[in-house]
């Protein structure tokens, strides 16, 4: 059996300085997804972006000096600030596949936001690492499923 390097994740929390209400905020949030996607798919990392206009939550997976690489870039953005770090340890296996997925809190997903109490949590001190997980799988597993992709777990 062939080597595998150590892959790492790390899950962590920001208050966003992009501003949605204003006319330019949704660019400003695809500015961040493309280079993002870009320099992931370089870096083999995979991720999803959780943000509920105020909050971004992120998990990062990938080789251990990849994720930590990036993690520190993002870390020096000034779109966000206060970087909590809520998860960082050494994994077995990914649990995800895009190089970056963006799920914005919308009408349409706001019953699983609900359902894995993230609304609320995002705006307390301590997070559950369980249920950001749970509902990033959730949400991955929806937007495969649409193109008919399943996922065993
Ligand atoms: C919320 C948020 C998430 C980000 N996620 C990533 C990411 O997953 N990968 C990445 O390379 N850059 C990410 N970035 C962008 C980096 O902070 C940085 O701007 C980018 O990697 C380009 O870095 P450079 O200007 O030093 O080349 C993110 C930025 C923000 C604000």
């Amino acid at each position: 059996m062939s080597s595998r390097t150590t892959l790492s994740r790390i899950v962590y929390r920001s208050l966003a300085k992009i501003n949605m209400s204003a006319p330019d905020g949704s660019t400003q949030l695809l500015n961040i997804v493309r280079t993002s996607q870009k320099r992931n798919e370089f870096s083999v990392i995979t991720s999803v972006l959780l943000f509920d206009k105020t909050f971004f939550v992120q998990i990062l997976e990938g080789d251990k000096p990849a994720v930590h690489e990036t993690f520190q870039r993002i870390c020096a953005d000034d779109r966000h600030k206060d970087v909590e770090i809520v998860e960082w340890r050494d994994i077995n296996r990914r649990d995800f596949v895009s190089s970056l997925a963006l799920f914005e809190r919308r009408p349409e997903n706001e019953g699983q936001f609900v359902k894995f109490g993230l609304s609320e949590m995002l705006h307390r001190k301590r997070i559950k690492v369980g249920a950001v997980q749970g509902l990033a799988m959730a949400l991955q597993a929806e937007t495969l499923s649409k193109r008919g992709i399943e996922l065993f777990t």
